[in-house]
């Protein structure tokens, strides 16, 4: 089994180059099986998800031709089935963007259910409500979603729930609907607008990405494009906590700064100095930080996909700090395995209550899902001693050479695959 192995305790210091954003990547992939010319997609970031999610569309026959590690092109032309059902998609959440993909532009398609992070329930009834809206029928028959339409027809739909996935749902299959459909209370997350301004480089007539009430013309055709994905928030911000836990000085390049407000602004708060650019931002983290509160939100609010992250920063702060968690009611699971590296945290329902602890000790923990096995990770880097990660499948999903990225910055760590590895690691750093 892959896990990491780090020794803690070394200030994170240096740059660090941030890739493209998986969740806009995954919407853009199936937004790009849509066309029948070739769409060339850049900066897309090589982690497993979106790899998966290139063999899933090359299965029902999209050509994908991987130009280099992070540009890809796909033609959509030669696509044979719209039944999508293989071992892996059904580990994938995204899969669920090819229901709207193949609706759209097929106005039928069959996928397996969504599977992804175990972070929450995660319903999916609002994509359904979508298609349902727009004048298609589902059914939910061997374990696979079926969607089916005659026609597609433009309508006002409002979302009871702000999700990311089904506004991304329903502006794919609302792009090749007949006129014209309006979607209230919709994700205003960045990648949301990026899939967005993708579908409207490809010829569909999208407003208000961005807002939460988006407007959606139909077209008849989309057509190619070349288009490059935004860099990726979470992945920026899992290394600005990097250096707030390690007491470090990273500079993170290749960002959009305005994206990343919520976090810089709680950094600050928590005592660091975070300094902007033009596409970078600094954070240096001097002395102990302070408690706060946090509460995770929609788009601009503060993400649910960076709380983990915080929590193993506060887990060592100054004082009592209160994390909600208001987005996925499962997203506290690490918890219990942050409390073997000596954290004081107690978990009540949807409310983290956080007292600081002086520091971690390295223990072996698991990664329970995506983030909070990153946020293990940099506990691990900020802890006395040596902590072995396991169960890295799940940062592997969303982290792109996630340990080269960290050594670069001057962290003891290695991914390894066996005891003997693991022992020889110990052997080199000592
Ligand atoms: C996306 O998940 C991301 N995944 C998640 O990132 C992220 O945590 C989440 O958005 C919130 O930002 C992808 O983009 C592939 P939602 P998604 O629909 O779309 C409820 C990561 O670590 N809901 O915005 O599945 C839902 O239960 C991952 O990269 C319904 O009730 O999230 C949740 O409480 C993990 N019915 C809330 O809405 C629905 O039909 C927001 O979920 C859909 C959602």
């Amino acid at each position: 089994m892959l896990q990491y192995i780090m020794k803690g305790g070394t200030p994170l210091v240096g740059e660090v180059c941030i890739g493209g954003a998986k969740n806009a990547a995954l919407g853009i992939i199936a937004a790009a099986v849509m066309a029948d010319e070739p769409v060339v997609i850049e900066n897309l970031p090589d982690v497993q998800d979106i790899n998966v999610l290139l063999k899933a569309i090359e299965e029902i026959g999209a050509v994908v031709d991987r130009i280099d590690r992070h540009t890809v092109r796909i033609i959509g032309s030669t696509i044979s089935t719209i039944t999508v059902n293989s071992d892996y998609i059904r580990k994938i959440r995204a899969s669920y963007y090819l229901l709207g993909a193949l609706l759209g532009k097929y106005k039928q398609a069959e996928v397996a259910l969504p599977g992804g992070c175990n972070i929450g329930t995660r319903p999916i009834d609002q994509h359904l409500k979508g298609f349902v809206a727009l004048g298609g029928r589902y059914s939910i028959e061997r374990g696979m979603v079926c969607v089916k339409a005659d026609r597609l027809k433009g309508s006002h739909i409002y979302l009871d729930v702000v999700s990311v996935g089904a506004t991304i749902n329903v502006m794919l299959s609302a792009v090749m609907a007949e006129g014209s459909t309006i979607l209230e209370n919709a994700a205003k997350e960045p990648h949301v607008v990026d899939v967005a301004n993708m579908l409207n480089s490809m010829g569909a007539n999208i407003k208000g990405a961005g807002t939460d009430v988006i407007r959606i013309r139909g077209v008849q055709k989309l057509h190619g494009t070349e288009y490059s994905i935004i860099p990726d928030q979470i992945e920026a911000g899992t290394f600005m906590v990097a250096a707030a836990v390690t007491h470090g000085d990273i500079v993170v390049k290749n960002v959009i700064p305005k994206h990343l407000e919520s976090i810089s602004a709680k950094l600050a708060e928590m005592g660091c100095e975070v300094t902007e650019e033009d596409d970078a931002v600094r954070v240096v983290a001097k002395r102990r930080m302070r408690h706060t509160q946090i509460k995770t939100l929609p788009y601009p609010g503060f993400p649910t996909d960076m709380q983990p992250q915080f929590t193993v920063a506060l887990a060592v702060a100054e004082g009592t700090s209160i994390v909600t968690e208001s987005i996925f009611e499962n997203r506290f699971k690490y918890v219990d395995e942050l409390a073997r590296m000596g954290s004081n945290i107690r978990v009540e329902g949807s409310v983290a209550v956080i007292d600081g602890v002086r520091g971690f000790t390295g223990a072996t923990v698991s990664a329970p899902d995506l983030r909070a096995g990153a946020a293990l990770v940099l506990a691990g880097l900020a802890a006395d001693g040596y902590t072995v990660v396991d169960d890295i499948s799940y940062i592997l999903r969303g982290y792109e050479s996630f340990d080269k990225k960290l050594q670069g910055l001057g962290a003891a760590i290695e991914m390894v695959e066996s005891e003997r590895e693991a022992a020889r690691f110990k052997l080199k750093v000592g």
